[in-house]
């Protein structure tokens, strides 16, 4: 039979932990990788299972502790940071180092104080066999559950955040109901095409505190990962103190935003808009221009009118490709040689998406419900004109 071999780094960073770290370590020794050898539960691979603690040299003596652990288990790691430098800060470095120094195939995001079972690592292992590529335990699907007695402020801020959280990441509904639990901290992420593709520069985290943990769940759904969420059973915490500041949520909150602002996706149709307004504006301020210096007494108006806002769109036109094609869709710019064929079909296109299909809506609507040309102009160009513009550019101008 073909040996499977896998290994699986559990990442646990800490911060004055030294009433858990030692219990924790024991535990996961003792009692769960035992159990996870045993291949209970349906697991099939052979999982060599390794635990990296991440230290923010923690005046308790977390460390020392951790390392004593260290010489009686061989899988048993200690990275010391120099100072407490947040939580997404650790885990970039225990990710660096779990892949660079300890060969990890997985890698698990795993608080030290008992608030995520251990009992729940073998179900995640298992997808991971089965081929997912991100498995998040949630404490919001059918199984999983808040700890008892948990104070009304942090369930409430659990509650509106998570669900604020949801909005800004998923808008427009994308992952908004499979994502039930976005600012959990109990993951496994593959390391092969997710973690060895991403950058571990720290000046990249919009936050390194809580809000890493929005940044890189967008990131990795949107490298393509095959998720699932497990049910979390999040306990109390079994000693010392929460590290959960005040500014916590707005921290979290702050980065779901920026991760969705700095979005490719969101860019590209940031710039495609301030292209496509700066078109419009070419257009009328163009129309006024030829028409105060072409204007004669003896002009006919309506045809100077229409000549002039010919001329002022088509240079609109010429603007819109020219600057899309230089910054909206500046990692898909066009071949030089296939530039004019591009180029005539982009003014064909504008003429159908900005011409003819709208003034044709508008014309029928107009039959319908009567004269309200402005309000049709809007529904127009908001409901036709710029939809079908950003999928001709993507589909078929700019198509990679
Ligand atoms: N190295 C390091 N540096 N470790 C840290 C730091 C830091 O700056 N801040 C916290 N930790 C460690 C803690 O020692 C603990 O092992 C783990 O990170 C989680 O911190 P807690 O203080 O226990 O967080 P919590 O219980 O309030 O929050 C938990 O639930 C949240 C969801 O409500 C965590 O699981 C969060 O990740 C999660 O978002
Ligand atoms: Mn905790």
């Amino acid at each position: 039979m073909k040996q499977n071999t896998q290994t699986a780094v559990i990442v646990i960073p800490t911060y004055n932990e030294a009433g858990n770290i030692g219990k924790m370590i024991d535990y996961l020794n003792e009692t769960t990788f035992p159990y996870i050898e045993k291949k209970n539960e349906g697991l099939t691979a052979d999982w060599v299972m390794k635990i990296l603690v991440v230290d923010a040299n923690s005046p308790d003596g977390t460390g020392k502790i951790v390392q004593e652990k260290s010489k009686k288990y061989s899988n048993t790691y200690l990275l010391t940071e120099t100072t407490k430098d947040g939580l997404g800060a650790a885990y970039f470095k225990g990710f660096k180092y779990a892949m660079k120094e300890l060969a990890a195939d997985f890698v698990f995001e795993f608080d030290a104080d008992f608030q995520h079972p251990p009992e729940t690592l073998p179900s995640m292992l298992k997808a991971m066999e089965d081929g997912y590529d991100y498995v998040i335990g949630s404490r919001k699907i059918k199984g999983g559950e808040e700890p008892e007695g948990r104070d009304f402020m942090r369930m409430l801020m659990t509650e509106a955040g998570g669900f604020v959280a949801r909005f800004i990441l998923f808008f427009p509904f994308k992952h908004f109901w499979d994502v039930t639990d976005p600012t959990t901290g109990l993951k496994v992420t593959r390391v092969k095409g997710f973690i060895d593709q991403m950058s571990f520069d720290f000046d990249r985290l919009y936050s390194r505190k809580f809000g890493y943990k929005v940044q890189l769940l967008l990131e990795t759904l949107n490298m393509g990962a095959k998720f699932k969420e497990v049910p979390l059973k999040f306990k109390n915490r079994s000693a010392g103190e929460s590290k959960f500041e005040s500014d916590t949520t707005t921290e979290i909150l702050l980065s779901c935003f920026k991760s969705r602002w700095f979005d490719p996706f969101i860019q590209k149709f940031l710039k495609f808009g301030i292209v496509g307004g700066f078109g419009f504006v070419v257009n009328t301020l163009g129309a006024k221009i030829f028409k105060n210096i072409f204007i004669t007494p003896e002009s006919n108006l309506s045809l100077l009118n229409g000549l002039c806002n010919a001329a002022a769109a088509e240079l609109a036109i010429i603007s819109n490709f020219i600057w899309n094609n230089l910054w909206t869709f500046s990692k898909e710019k066009i071949d030089p040689s296939k530039l004019l064929p591009k180029f005539l079909t982009f003014n064909l296109s504008s003429v159908i998406t900005g011409i003819i299909i709208p003034s044709t809506v508008i014309a029928i609507l107009t039959s319908l419900f009567g004269d309200q040309l402005f309000l049709y102009q809007i529904i127009a160009i908001f409901g036709l004109t710029i939809p079908l513009n950003w999928f001709v550019y993507n589909k078929i101008i700019w198509k990679k």
